[in-house]
């Protein structure tokens, strides 16, 4: 069943002192809220995953991580795999944010390795794609998502999307102020659910969840939330103050 998910990606940001008063903020304001059937996730730093679960417990909050390593265990220093994941109350991670694919030099074939690490250790999947600016001038934002998506996913047997969430992020709106119009959105999301209609049929399509990411803000969330192939959000800078999370989370 596709459900409405409002997860803040909290990227570098909130010490461990700014995680537990950030998370007791979201805890208190939405426990009386009529969330309607949404999900609401944080996904602070991993330093600070534990004590984010620890402060979630018997709450709505669920804590995602944002990132994780392919391997289980291992000479990989620096990196945390899933199993660890697991091992602090983790049940979700975010993978392939287009910062990681930028940055990180993160490519297809690597997010596929990590997509089925994920699975493999039972952790749900929030999977980032998006394209560039350059991309969506040269009108080529959807043979780019269409690839971003075979590459990483399309190895998977149908029942795998049951553990998977797609979040729409083009590279062009994220932490930029400017948002993708709702109908930009919306295309792009319609598409999203064709391409994995047209491989796996209607019942993986129908199901999964589509977030969509970049500059969602309180005052547009409302209007992006209310296109029909749109699930919610992945949000990024609204999603460290808590009123403005809390306005995000009660925009459906
Ligand atoms: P902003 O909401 O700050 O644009 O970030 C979006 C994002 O990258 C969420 O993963």
């Amino acid at each position: 069943m596709r459900k409405n998910i409002v997860a803040g990606n909290w990227k570098m940001n909130n010490d461990l002192k700014a995680t537990k008063k950030l998370v007791k903020q979201i805890r208190k304001s939405i426990k009386k809220a009529e969330l309607n059937n949404t999900r609401v996730i944080i996904a602070p730093t991993f330093v600070n995953l534990s004590a984010a679960v620890k402060r979630s417990k018997k709450s709505k909050i669920e804590v995602a991580a944002q990132n994780m390593h392919q391997a289980n265990n291992g000479a990989f220093t620096g990196e945390i795999s899933a199993e660890m994941l697991k091992g602090v109350g983790v049940k979700t991670v975010i993978l392939g944010h287009s910062e990681r694919r930028a940055y990180f030099g993160e490519t297809d074939a690597i997010l596929a390795e990590k997509v089925n690490a994920a699975l493999a250790n039972k952790l749900e999947i929030i999977f980032c794609f998006g394209e560039e600016l350059a991309d969506r001038k040269a009108g080529n934002e959807e043979a780019v998502v269409e690839s971003q998506i075979k590459n990483a996913l399309f190895h998977l047997e149908a029942d795998a999307f049951k553990n998977i969430v797609l979040a729409y992020e083009p590279v062009w709106a994220i932490g930029t102020g400017e948002t993708a119009s709702p109908e930009q959105a919306q295309d792009m999301h319609s598409f999203i659910r064709k391409t994995l209609a047209d491989k796996y049929g209607n019942n993986v399509s129908d199901n999964v969840s589509i977030l969509y990411g970049g500059s969602v803000k309180p005052a547009n969330a409302q209007e992006i939330f209310s296109k029909p192939d749109v699930d919610g959000g992945l949000i990024g800078g609204a999603a460290l103050k808590a009123e403005d999370f809390y306005s995000i989370i009660t925009a459906f």
